[in-house]
């Protein structure tokens, strides 16, 4: 065979076996009995966006709901939403702020002991105020310890509190919010991307661990989805709301990996295939734009 027709049979099988995956991902329709999981589940970043929608719905599908975020009174609030909607479900509210030191989880492990969690969602996370080159971030350092507390130390730490019991149980679910920056480079936002790839290799890597011993373990990686952190307020055909997309995920949460969402599983697909120093380009573009029209929003301000 000629060299031109041996690489276009090799392009042929890796371009079948990513359709392959991304059918499969597409349609597995796996339903799960989530009440039977355990009785609570633990929601970061739960008074808004995506960590919200998560709890709201697993507390109509039953189960007693632990919220960890920052703000007591947003905390109260959602708290409250959710017993008035579901009267016969507990809700335990716990208030840390996870770009502080590790002795945060000695709170938090006070606050949840003797429960039994069958759901972890690790869901909090931050990211840039606006997109910019790594060394020109303002206060770069403190950008550093917070993003890794926030997006990487907080998944570590929680993971190794709760999975210890579940894996005890044989029953569990842990679900890892990444993204999908997290799957490949995003330059001008390369500590969140980094910070997400992190998420993303752990939370698959400890799923295969755990597949045969009863506890299921997932890597979220969403596209955009409305919300204060994305900067999207409207949704559209590539950006649900967070309840369109938390429905949607938890339809999907026996899956090691997946996007969540099916537009996103399309937009993670066409992406795999570009090259990467096109995507690095189309990127730096896209982004590069964003950069510009929020200095110059701030330029005005000041
Ligand atoms: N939205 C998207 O397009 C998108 C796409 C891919 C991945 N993701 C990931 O999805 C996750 C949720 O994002 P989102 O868009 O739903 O965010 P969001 O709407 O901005 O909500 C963030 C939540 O996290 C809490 N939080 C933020 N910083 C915290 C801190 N230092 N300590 C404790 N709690 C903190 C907030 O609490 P307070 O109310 O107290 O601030 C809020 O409840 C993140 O991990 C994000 O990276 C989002």
């Amino acid at each position: 065979m000629g060299f031109l027709a041996t690489t276009g049979a090799f392009a042929l099988v890796y371009v079948a076996a990513r359709l392959a995956a991304f059918f499969y991902r597409l349609l597995s329709p796996v339903r799960l009995d989530i009440k039977k999981i355990g009785e609570w589940a633990l929601v970061t970043g739960s008074t808004d966006g995506i960590g919200r929608a998560y709890a709201i719905e697993l507390a109509k599908r039953g189960l007693n709901i632990i919220l960890i975020s920052r703000t007591k009174e947003k905390l109260e609030q959602v708290a409250k939403e959710i017993q008035n909607t579901n009267s016969t479900v507990q809700v335990k509210t716990v208030a840390v702020d996870f770009t502080k030191d590790s002795s945060i989880y000695t709170t938090i492990r006070e606050q949840i002991r003797g429960l039994d969690i069958g759901i972890l969602i690790n869901n909090v996370g931050m990211s840039y105020e606006y997109p910019e080159f790594f060394d020109k971030v303002e206060n770069g350092a403190k950008l550093v310890n917070d993003m890794i507390r926030c997006n990487v130390d907080s998944v570590a730490y929680l993971t190794q509190m709760i999975l210890p019991d579940m894996l005890k149980n044989r029953r569990g679910l842990i679900v890892n919010v990444s993204s999908v920056s997290g799957l490949r480079p995003v330059p001008l936002l390369a500590l969140y991307s980094g910070s997400k790839g992190f998420v993303d290799l752990f939370s698959r890597s400890l799923a295969a661990e755990c597949a045969t011993r009863g506890v299921l373990v997932q890597s979220l990686c969403p596209g955009f989805v409305v919300s204060k952190l994305s900067g999207i307020r409207k949704s559209s055909l590539f950006s649900p709301t967070p309840e369109q997309f938390v429905k949607s995920a938890l339809n999907r949460v026996a899956l090691p990996f997946t996007t969540g969402y099916w537009a996103h599983e399309l937009q993670d697909f066409g992406q795999s295939l570009l090259p990467e120093f096109l995507s690095n380009k189309a990127t730096m573009l896209f982004l590069g734009g964003v950069r510009a029209k929020a200095l110059k929003k701030r330029s005005k301000t000041q």
